[in-house]
């Protein structure tokens, strides 16, 4: 590996994995930065797979206009499985060299970010990575784009079903998306006064769940909702809602809020945050610094060595728990 720091004179920017609400702004925030610090910009379309393919194409300030309030990514985004493979980030450093580009920045999640400390410790590429997605679930950072969306659209969501619960005194298992994370499933289950949120790392509590749901229906509450944090694999809510009918004669339904999560106008926060990632992402490439991500901790926006953002995010979910137990009494 080439360890020498070169100046930067073009990056390359790609989405990749998942796509969450606030890319837009990420990218934008990228492209204008860099192009006022004298650096072309080229998109890369389709994340490492458009990579692959060569399907890059320079950007100028106007291709980045009007798309800080749009949902998805102008980019295009893919979840490559290829790109675990060495033989093919040798190809993906080839091609980014034959096209003149000196850095990427990387916008997306755990997987993402995996593919680019790769190609880094390879092949010298110098990286950046933005956090993007909805799960919150990238250690070395508090937050990651699109995840504030993502709740507010599931609250939204979940407002509605509590009326139409409500009207006919029906208990709801709603079931979030965040993967193995249960982050989104707690702030929904804190923001909609859920009685319940169930998380899929843990062991089911049955008695306590149907316990709950009794003893609410007698001190007169007229609906019980239940978040379901999904786990590896979407579902789970149908196999909770077969139990509770079947050993506990429970009639509930079952409502997978899915894909509507990821999509959607990004919220002033995840504007705001990927505007300022976006902006740190450029000046970093700039200033030569390489393999990091754009953080936050503590509140402020700090720079944190890629490595250290590799593992999966431990979560303390006892106080939101409590929390949510607490008012649902
Ligand atoms: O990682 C983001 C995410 O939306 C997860 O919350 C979810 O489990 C997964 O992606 C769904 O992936 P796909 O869109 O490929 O089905």
């Amino acid at each position: 590996m080439d360890t020498t720091v070169k100046s930067i004179k073009s990056v390359g920017v790609l989405c990749s994995g998942g796509d969450s609400p606030g890319m837009n702004a990420a990218v934008r925030s990228v492209v204008r930065t860099a192009i006022g610090l004298g650096i072309d910009v080229f998109g890369i379309y389709k994340g490492y797979s458009g990579l692959l393919e060569g399907n890059i194409q320079r950007l100028g300030l106007t291709s980045v206009s009007n798309i800080i309030q749009r949902g998805g990514t102008i980019l295009d985004t893919s979840r490559c499985l290829e790109f675990h493979t060495p033989e093919i980030r040798l190809e993906a450093a080839h091609i980014l060299s034959r096209k003149h580009i000196d850095g990427l920045v990387v916008i997306g999640g755990n997987g993402s970010f995996a593919g680019a400390m790769e190609l880094h410790i390879e092949h010298g590429v110098p990286v950046i990575g933005i956090p993007g997605t909805i799960d919150n679930d990238i250690s070395g950072t508090e937050y990651t784009i699109g995840f504030n969306t993502a709740v507010q659209t599931a609250v939204d969501a979940v407002d509605k079903i509590r009326d139409t619960a409500s009207a006919h005194a029906r208990t709801f298992l709603i079931e979030v998306m965040g993967h193995r994370s249960s982050s989104i499933a707690l702030q929904v289950g804190v923001c909609t006064g859920a009685e319940h949120v169930v998380l899929s790392n843990q062991v089911i509590n049955y008695d306590k769940i149907a316990g709950d749901i009794k003893k609410g229906a007698e001190r007169g509450k007229t609906s019980s909702i239940i978040i379901v944090a999904e786990g590896e694999k979407s579902g789970l809510s149908y196999q909770i809602k077969e139990v509770l009918m079947n050993q506990y004669a429970i009639a509930v339904h079952a409502c997978v809020l899915g894909h509507i999560q990821r999509g959607g106008s990004p919220t002033a926060l995840d504007r705001l945050i990927a505007s300022r990632m976006g902006y740190a992402a450029a000046h970093a490439l700039h200033q030569g610094l390489q393999a990091h991500v754009t953080a936050i901790n503590n509140g402020q926006l700090v720079m944190v060595p890629l490595a250290e953002c590799l593992e999966g995010k431990n979560e303390a979910p006892e106080p939101e728990l409590d929390l949510i137990s607490a008012l649902a009494i």
